[in-house]
């Protein structure tokens, strides 16, 4: 069993503080919130959900921090309270609520609220009837107009939306406040055109767009400048991309263009579509070391009846083409999938196909889910419900046999080395952690001193289902 270390995440944090990307430009004065007076021009900003959420918020608090504001971490310090939100499920989308409820009858004290994200678009101008406090409501295909929204709020407007899905814009800022200071997330790809009949994100973030190559690759280039060894290319549909400018690059171009900006040391990308998953992918992975050997393909379920149900647009078998695929090049590479239980009408039998999916691929690694309901969704309208308890039933096994193909896995792993990015150090004398290139969460031991965004080559010792435990090899 891999031990568990008790990865301390201080060292990151404080080295986030000091990220190059303007998250230290001192706040200027602010006419509405009379400068930094007092914790006024303040803002406090909390994330729900998804990477590309995580993302966005980088890039809210880079407009902010241009306009002059200040990051505290507490709302009470806050002049500005920002909550990016989420609404993949319910329950995410519940959360936001119960926080706002926290603001219930403290109107007026001087602070403003805003919903930003999934459920903001999705609730629309319904939030401020449910939560009158709040001033702001901003989905997340119209960031781009945020200077635009503060200004409005600045001059003492009270309701303020922007909730366009029609946008043919990415969301670019001139400023990201970037979180990690060795790996950077990059948007290529906003929205989503599939129309998977459970999924709230096609009609939250607009239809897909992608982000002109050579705009990428100078960001790239940027960013290893400022130092960031490890880039990770995001979008719903990420090998969807389709090049806007006249280089037409395709995504595994883009990939290997990526990889050969100087500095850059590790490329990663997520999520992937099976439909749009092609050989020439797997054959840059093969070609560029540079290029992480881990793909993330949601497969949703393992019954070719409720794959059509859900509108995947491929069969089982055509899924286990696309592994057999990744699985026959040289390179060993990750796969890590996305799974729904419960999705109306999946009988046990229909059950029983996922669970021996995931013994014939033996993916690296699993999130799965409930199927959730979610407003304006074909999926909502379809006839017989699972239960809550049966599904938690089925959600139950389908882990434990996970569980079970991942220690093994890992175990097989025990003996091997691998180059580790260092990006955790625990409180503990000589105790560290990082991600091998397959995205996995290596802890081990070593007597250096200051290994923070090094990479280092660790021989595995130990493994567990979700981790492994190694040493530094000198
Ligand atoms: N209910 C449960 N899970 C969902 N996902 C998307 N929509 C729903 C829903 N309505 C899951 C899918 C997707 C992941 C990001 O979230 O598995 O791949
Ligand atoms: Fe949702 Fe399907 Fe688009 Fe993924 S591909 S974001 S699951 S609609």
């Amino acid at each position: 069993m891999a031990q568990a270390f008790d990865i301390s995440l201080d060292s990151l944090q404080s080295r986030a503080v000091a990220s190059p990307n303007g998250a230290s430009r001192p706040a200027r004065s602010n006419p509405i919130y009379g400068g930094s007076v007092h914790g006024k021009g303040t803002f406090f900003l909390e994330t729900f959900g998804c990477q590309m959420n995580e993302h966005d918020s980088e890039k809210v608090a880079g407009v902010l921090v241009s306009r002059g504001y200040r990051q505290v971490e507490s709302p009470e310090a806050a002049s500005l309270i920002l909550y990016n939100t989420c609404s993949i499920r319910e329950k995410a989308a519940h959360k936001v609520f119960s926080r706002l409820g926290e603001y219930r009858g403290k109107q007026g004290e001087g602070r403003i609220i805003g919903v930003l994200g999934c459920v903001a678009q999705q609730e629309g101008e319904e939030i401020f009837e449910r939560a009158p406090w709040v001033s702001l409501v901003c989905g997340s295909a119209s960031y781009r107009k945020l200077p635009e929204l503060l200004a409005q709020l600045e001059a003492g407007n009270h309701r303020v939306m922007g909730l366009d899905t029609d946008t043919d814009e990415t969301f670019e800022t001139e400023v990201t406040r970037r979180d990690n200071p060795w790996r950077a997330y990059l948007t290529i790809i906003e929205g989503c055109d599939k129309a998977c009949a459970y999924c709230v994100v096609p009609y939250t973030r607009g239809p897909e767009r992608s982000r002109a190559s050579e705009s990428i690759l100078r960001e790239v280039r940027q960013l290893a400048d400022l130092g960031y060894s490890e880039v990770q290319l995001l979008g719903q549909t990420v090998n969807s991309y389709l090049d806007p400018s006249a280089d037409k690059m395709r995504f595994s171009d883009l990939l290997l263009s990526v990889a050969d900006v100087p500095g850059i040391r590790r490329v990663r990308f997520t999520t992937s579509h099976p439909r749009d998953f092609r050989a020439d992918i797997v054959a840059a992975i093969e070609s560029q070391p540079k290029i992480c050997n881990h793909v993330h393909l949601p497969v949703q379920s393992g019954s070719d009846r409720i794959l059509r149900l859900m509108q995947r647009t491929y069969s089982r078998a055509e899924y286990l083409e696309k592994i057999a695929m990744i699985r026959g090049a040289q390179r060993r590479i990750s796969i890590t999938t996305d799974i729904i239980v419960g999705f109306p009408g999946e009988t046990e039998e229909d059950f029983q196909e996922t669970l021996s999916l995931l013994d014939e691929v033996r993916y690296d690694g699993l999130f799965s889910f409930k199927y959730s309901p979610r407003p304006n969704t074909p999926a909502l309208a379809m006839k017989d419900p699972i239960s809550e308890e049966e599904k938690g039933r089925r959600l139950t096994v389908l882990q434990e046999r996970q569980r079970q193909i991942q220690s093994e896995r890992n175990e097989s792993l025990i003996g091997t080395v691998f180059e580790t990015m260092v990006s955790g150090k625990s409180r503990r004398e000589s105790q560290w952690s990082g991600y091998t290139s397959c995205h996995r969460v290596l802890n081990f031991t070593s007597q250096e001193k200051e290994l923070l965004g090094s990479y280092m080559q660790v021989r595995v010792t130990g493994a567990g289902p979700n981790s492994l435990a190694g040493e530094h090899v000198t």
